[in-house]
């Protein structure tokens, strides 16, 4: 038995997306930037996926640009935003995912920014009012916070700071990576100027994702090269990633609510049956509270024993893929600086288990007995 219980740090292809890939691996393989008629027919593909993506999204298919994925969207909106609009002062949270944290230490480092950290509450969320008074102090920064954390699955009102943002002329990007495809996003509504998306991680291609710019707040290119995605991202377009990542996006909007409602109701049950079967254990962040934490993910926090260091280990063994934090840095299994910096000094296991559409009860119901097992033997 295998069990796949990771699915915040990459999600199988669906194959109904593999189905609407396979034309442009082998028959339309034209150049989308060629002029005749093998590019032309490519190209049309390409424009059309943008156009699915932006009405989902409510937004303008100019406003969509294609990428790697999340971590170059990151990348590309913060150094280009602070870049086009001289911006000097960022305001971000210790818990940023490295796309975003790294970036940004990187450039307050060579002194290109000077950076704020908002004050988190006890289970990591934002302090609202914090924010309210970094802004005040520093009117006209850029604000990164991210809309749903991939270790700990918190929740931001994503509305509310954007609101703040506006009456203190702040540029507002935020880490969408986990909750694109996985909830509504209505871009005619969120005052958001820059936000990104990985297909990957709703049951689309790895290597593709999209930033979302807003149209009054355009931003220097990040990659250099064509006048590929409006001279906003040079490269030759990773055809089928886009026709994938557009086809995974229609799938997950299309079935969303069923889909939340299963998901939902497997993480739901696994924070019962773990209550129920290891005494002492916990939940890490705000991930046991449905209302204010990604329904996909929930981050268990054990009790101090012998087994924590190898517990991912042994979990791997009876064939659970889990992990202990981010596991988009290869498999890291120690060290998450979210855990680091909400916990410090933990001697507390952690296990991350993030669900998708395709996981079963009787999954999660193995997943708590072997858990339950290992703890039992030192506990
Ligand atoms: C919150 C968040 N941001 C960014 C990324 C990076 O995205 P990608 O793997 O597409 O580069 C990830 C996951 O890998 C993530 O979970």
């Amino acid at each position: 038995m295998r069990i796949y219980l990771d699915n915040a740090a990459t999600t199988p292809l669906d194959p109904e997306v593999f189905e609407a890939m396979k034309p442009f691996m082998l028959e339309d393989f034209g150049n989308p930037s060629s002029t005749h008629a093998h590019g032309r027919k490519v190209r049309a593909a390409i424009e059309s996926a943008r156009k699915n993506i932006a009405e989902l999204l409510h937004c303008t298919p100019g406003e969509i640009i294609f990428t790697s994925g999340g971590t170059e969207a990151d990348n590309a909106i913060l150094s280009g935003g602070l870049h086009a609009y001289n911006i000097k002062h960022v305001i971000s949270s210790p818990i940023e995912h490295h796309a975003v944290e790294h970036t940004l230490g990187t450039m307050a480092k060579k002194s290109v920014i000077s950076l704020s950290m908002v004050n988190l509450e006890k289970d990591g969320n934002v302090d609202y009012t914090h924010l309210e008074k970094l802004l005040k102090e520093h009117p006209g920064s850029l604000v990164s916070l991210m809309h749903a954390n991939n270790e700990i699955g918190n929740l931001l009102d994503i509305e509310r700071v954007g609101e703040l943002c506006e009456t203190y002329k702040a540029y507002f990007h935020s880490d969408t990576v986990q909750t694109v495809g996985h909830y509504v996003h209505d871009l005619s509504k969120i005052k958001i100027h820059g936000m990104v998306a990985a297909a990957h991680k709703f049951h689309g291609p790895k290597g593709a994702g999209f930033m979302f710019i807003r149209k009054d707040k355009k931003i220097q290119p990040f990659v250099h090269g064509g006048a590929q995605e409006r001279n906003m991202r040079g490269g030759t377009e990773n055809v089928y990633g886009i026709i994938g990542l557009a086809k995974a996006l229609e799938i997950a909007y299309r079935d969303m609510k069923e889909h939340t409602r299963h998901i939902e109701s497997l993480k739901k049950r696994m924070i019962e049956k773990l209550r129920e079967n290891i005494p002492g254990v916990d939940f890490h962040g705000a991930s046991a509270d449905l209302t204010r934490s990604l329904y996909s993910v929930l981050n268990v926090c054990l009790p101090e024993s012998d087994e924590n260091d190898m517990v991912l280990f042994n979990l791997d063994l009876q064939g659970i893929s889990a992990s202990g934090g981010s596991a988009c840095s290869s498999g890291a299994t120690t060290g998450s600086h979210v855990l680091g910096a909400l916990y410090p000094g933990s001697k507390k296991g952690a296990v991350r288990f993030s669900f998708s559409k395709y996981n079963t009860v009787e999954e999660v119901d193995y997943a708590v007995a072997k858990l339950a097992e290992l703890y039992k033997i030192t506990a």
